[in-house]
C-alpha cells in the first residue's frame, strides 16, 4: 500500500512496484562489526566511515545500499549477475540520491582491475549457491582484491548440519521435477514435506522430529527463500575445515566466524574437552564443535595470508574497544533482575559490576559504549577479572566488541527527521532498515509518521498525516500516542534528528 505523504516530502514511491522479491539488510555484515572482529584478531581494516566496500551478489541491493546510507563517505560497490535485480537496486539508490554507491550487473569473474582493492568484501548467500568454478573465482577475487588489512565476509551452508537438510532437499526436488513454474515448484516442495512429515509424525523417531523442525523452519519463509536455498540448482555445503583449505589455496586466512559462539569457548560439554585440548588448531577445534551442534550455516571472516590474524586475543585490547549488548533486562522473581540473551544465555544479576554495565547498555537501546571508563572505575585488582568476564560473555553471544562506536540519534527535535533510508522504505514497504542494519517491521501509523518526519513537519502536522492510518482513533488519541511512538522509532535506530 502506498502512503499519502504531505507536501515538502520529496520521497517518491516509484520503486514500490518493482520489488518482485525481497532483498534485506544483514546486520551481521555491518562493516563496524567486521572491523571490531578483525580488530580483536589483530587486524586494522579502514574505518567503515571512509572504507571501500564491495558486495558480491548484492541482488536488489538492500544491504549495500544500507551501508551507503549509513556511511555517506564510504565508497560502496554492489555487483550481481542479474540485470533485473541490479536495475531495481539502481532505482532505489537513485530515489535516495545516493552518490556513494555503484551498482553493476556483472559477474564476479569480470570485476575490472581498475576497481582496485577493497577494505571490506561481502559475499552473503553466494559461495554455496554457485558452481564450484565460481566458488574458486570468488575466493581468488577476494585474495586479489582485499586491501592489505582488509577482510572478507563469506557465508555458506555448513556441514554436518546440511547433510540432514539434503534429505529434505532431495525429496523436494524429486517431487517437484517438471513443475511448470517456480511457484509450482515451491508448492510441490512444501506439499511433499508436509505429507511425509504428517506420515512419519506419529513415530516419534529422530527422523520424524527432524522433518517436523524443518517444516517449521520453512513454513513462514517466502517461496524465494525455498527456491534459492533448499531447491537451488547449485547447493554445496562445506565443512569448516574444507572452507578454510579453499580459502588458504587462494591466499586467504580464516579469522573467525562472525558468530563467536561457534568457537564453543563457553561451557563446552566436558566430553569434548580432551579433543579440543589435543590440538592448538582453532579450525580443528571449531570443526569438532560443529559436529556437536550439527551446524548448518556459517558466516566466516577471512583476511590475506600475508597479514594473518593472531591466534589469541589479548585481554588488554578491551580497554580500547566499545561494547554492544545483546542482553534483555527483565524483572525476575522477588524483583531480582534477570539478564537474558534470548535463545543463548540467561544469568542473574549477582555480579554487580557486570549487571551495572549491562543495565547501562540496556538504556542505550542498541548503541555501544566505550569499555575503558567501566574498567578504569574498578579497583585495579578487579579489572582483569572483569575484562575476562566481558570476553567470556562476548564468546557466549552476550556482547559484541567494536573498534569504533555504533551510535544513532535518540533525541527527537521539534521537527523530527527520520533516517533517510528508513523514511524512503516506510513510504514503500512494511519494514525499514535501522541504523544497526536490522530489519524493523513497521505498522501503518509508524510508516505514516516516518514518511513525514522530514524536518519540515512538527508534531501537529505529523498527527494530521498519521490520522488516516489510525482508524477509530481521535486526533487527541493520536497526539497522545505519537510522542511515545516516535521515541520508540528513535530507540530502534530509525531517526536522524
Ligand atoms: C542466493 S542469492 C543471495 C543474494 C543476497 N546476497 C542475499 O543474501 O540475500 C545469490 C545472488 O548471487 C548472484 N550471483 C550468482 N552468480 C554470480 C556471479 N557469478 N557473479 C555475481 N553475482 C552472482 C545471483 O544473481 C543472486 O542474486
Amino acid at each position: 500500500m502506498e502512503l499519502k505523504v504531505l507536501q515538502n516530502n520529496e520521497i517518491s514511491g516509484d520503486a514500490y512496484d518493482a520489488m518482485p522479491y525481497a532483498s534485506y539488510p544483514y546486520p551481521e555484515t555491518n562493516p563496524l562489526l567486521l572491523q571490531g572482529l578483525a580488530g580483536l584478531y589483530g587486524l586494522n581494516p579502514a574505518s567503515p566511515s571512509k572504507a571501500r566496500i564491495l558486495e558480491i551478489g548484492c541482488a536488489e541491493g538492500m544491504n549495500i545500499i544500507g551501508m551507503a546510507a549509513l556511511f555517506p563517505h564510504a565508497e560502496c560497490v554492489g555487483i550481481d549477475m542479474s540485470a533485473r535485480q541490479i536495475e531495481t537496486a539502481k532505482r532505489h539508490a537513485a530515489t535516495l540520491a545516493l552518490t556513494n554507491v555503484k551498482l553493476e550487473a556483472i559477474s564476479l569473474s569480470d570485476i575490472p582491475q581498475r576497481w582496485g582493492q577493497f577494505d571490506y568484501i561481502i559475499a552473503h548467500g553466494m559461495l554455496s549457491w554457485v558452481a564450484p568454478s565460481i566458488q574458486e573465482k570468488l575466493m581468488e577475487m577476494c585474495g586479489q582484491r582485499l586491501a592489505p588489512q582488509g577482510v572478507a565476509y563469506i557465508s555458506f551452508n555448513a556441514l554436518p548440519g546440511w547433510h540432514m537438510v539434503r534429505m529434505v532437499r532431495d525429496m523436494m526436488l524429486f517431487h517437484a521435477e517438471g513443475a511448470p513454474s517456480p511457484e509450482a515448484k515451491a508448492a510441490c516442495a512444501r506439499d511433499i514435506l508436509q505429507r511425509i512429515t504428517a506420515m512419519t509424525g506419529q513415530r516419534g523417531t529422530a527422523y520424524s522430529t527432524f522433518l517436523q523442525s524443518e517444516q517449521d523452519t520453512i513454513k513462514n519463509k517466502p517461496d524465494a527463500y525455498l527456491l534459492h536455498d533448499h531447491l537451488e540448482e547449485n547447493n554445496h555445503a562445506f565443512y569448516l575445515n574444507d572452507f578454510v583449505k579453499l580459502a588458504n589455496a587462494h591466499g586467504l586466512a580464516y579469522v573467525a566466524d562472525t558468530d563467536l559462539t561457534t568457537q564453543g569457548k563457553v561451557n563446552p560439554p566436558p566430553e569434548i574437552l580432551p579433543l579440543l585440548s589435543a590440538t592448538q588448531d582453532r579450525v580443528r577445534q571449531e570443526q569438532y564443535i560443529d559436529f556437536i551442534t550439527s551446524r548448518r550455516f556459517r558466516s566466516a571472516l577471512v583476511c590475506r595470508v600475508d597479514a594473518p590474524p593472531r591466534t589469541e586475543i589479548p585481554l588488554e585490547i578491551l580497554r580500547h574497544m566499545h561494547v554492544l549488548s545483546h542482553f534483555k533486562v527483565d524483572a525476575g522473581q522477588n524483583g531480582a533482575k534477570v539478564l537474558n540473551v534470548p535463545g543463548k544465555l540467561a544469568m542473574n544479576a549477582s555480579d554487580a559490576d557486570m549487571a551495572a554495565l549491562i543495565e547501562q547498555l540496556d538504556k542505550k537501546s542498541g548503541q555501544s559504549m566505550p569499555l575503558a571508563p567501566f574498567i578504569d572505575a574498578l579497583p585495579i585488582a578487579g579489572q582483569k577479572a572483569f575484562m575476562e568476564k566481558v570476553m567470556m560473555l562476548m564468546f557466549a553471544g552476550g556482547f559484541t566488541l567494536l573498534q569504533e562506536p555504533m551510535q544513532h540519534c535518540s533525541a527527537l527535535s521539534q521537527r523530527p527527521v527520520a533516517f533517510p533510508l528508513a523514511r524512503y522504505q516506510a513510504s514503500v514497504q512494511e519494514w525499514a532498515m535501522s541504523q544497526r542494519m536490522e530489519v524493523r517491521p513497521l505498522n501503518m501509523m509508524e510508516r505514516a509518521a516516518l514518511c513525514n518526519m522530514d524536518g519540515y513537519h512538527d508534531l501537529v502536522q505529523i498527527v494530521e498525516a498519521v490520522k488516516p492510518y489510525a482508524p477509530g482513533k481521535s486526533e487527541s488519541d493520536i497526539a497522545a500516542l505519537l510522542p511515545e511512538l516516535m521515541q520508540k522509532l528513535a530507540r530502534d535506530g530509525l531517526v536522524a534528528g
